[in-house]
């Protein structure tokens, strides 16, 4: 094993101090990926070691929001992976609503807004507004805010069919705004996977493109904590890089790809 140096112990020391005032715990993520991006960060804006990055955040909250959109990855869109939205909506919330009443749902990182929207937008073709619900939630409170705003560039908008583009948006010059009716249909709140209980009783768990920056240990966690949130023959929808590797595990079993049914 390397021996470590001033540089892994300034790391870790600011891994532990951020962990004791904040509770978000970077040992849970990849470690490379992570160290790399942060130390970009601390370099742009000037501190020489992530000690005193730490203390400039203490002193500066708008310092730590900015940490904090740098460390999270906000990258979402409408319909991102088209193809698996038309097979939730073809097969996965048919079976789900043919054996119970309110389906209750949960975006899990769900980022600027653009994946809970696009649930909601689904789930308004297929069902009454009284028939479900959507929880959203996100680490990052700087996303949760642009999320609730829900005003969206052209590129957020690619995938979204015209019909459904001309249904639930209103253009305003070259930006989009959801209409309030969807907007009414999400409930946001800030959550932390790796740190916050989790609620339980949900029929349908999207959970997409924020796994693949954890540790397989935090992974793990996740899942099994997934399983427990999800009611009998609830389903997990995962993003399109992303697996769960012996599912039976979990309680969980393949349903297609990228979606899992709990036993
Ligand atoms: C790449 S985005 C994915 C957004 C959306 N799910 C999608 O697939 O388009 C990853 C999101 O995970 C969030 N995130 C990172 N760590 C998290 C954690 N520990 N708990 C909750 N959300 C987290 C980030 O803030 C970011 O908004």
């Amino acid at each position: 094993m390397a021996a470590a140096t001033a540089g892994d112990l300034d790391f870790a020391q600011f891994v532990n101090k951020l962990r004791s005032r904040t509770g978000i715990d970077l040992l849970q993520y990849k470690e490379d990926q992570m160290r790399r991006r942060l130390a970009t960060f601390r370099d742009r804006r000037g501190y020489r070691t992530f000690c005193e990055l730490y203390e400039g955040m203490v002193r500066d909250a708008e310092l730590y929001e900015e940490f904090l959109d740098r460390m999270t990855i906000n990258v979402s869109e409408f319909y991102r992976n088209a193809r698996r939205w038309e097979v939730l909506a073809q097969k996965i919330v048919p079976e789900l609503t043919a054996t119970r009443g309110k389906l209750r749902c949960w975006s899990a990182a769900c980022s600027t807004g653009d994946e809970p929207y696009t649930l909601s937008i689904v789930l308004s073709g297929l069902l009454r507004r009284h028939e479900y619900e959507v929880l959203a939630t996100d680490i990052d409170k700087g996303a949760l805010e642009r999320a609730r705003e829900g005003v969206y560039g052209a590129a957020s908008v690619r995938e979204v069919p015209k019909p459904i583009l001309d249904r639930h948006f209103k253009a305003r010059g070259d930006t989009y705004a959801v209409s309030e009716e969807i907007k009414r249909s999400v409930a946001f709140k800030q959550h932390n996977l790796l740190a916050d209980p989790y609620e339980n009783g949900f029929d349908l768990i999207v959970c997409r493109n924020v796994l693949i920056y954890f540790t397989d240990e935090a992974k793990d966690s996740v899942f099994r904590s997934f399983s427990k949130s999800l009611s009998q023959g609830g389903y997990l929808f995962i993003g399109g890089t992303e697996q769960v590797f012996q599912p039976d595990r979990y309680g969980l079993e393949t349903a297609d790809a990228f979606f899992y049914r709990k036993t």
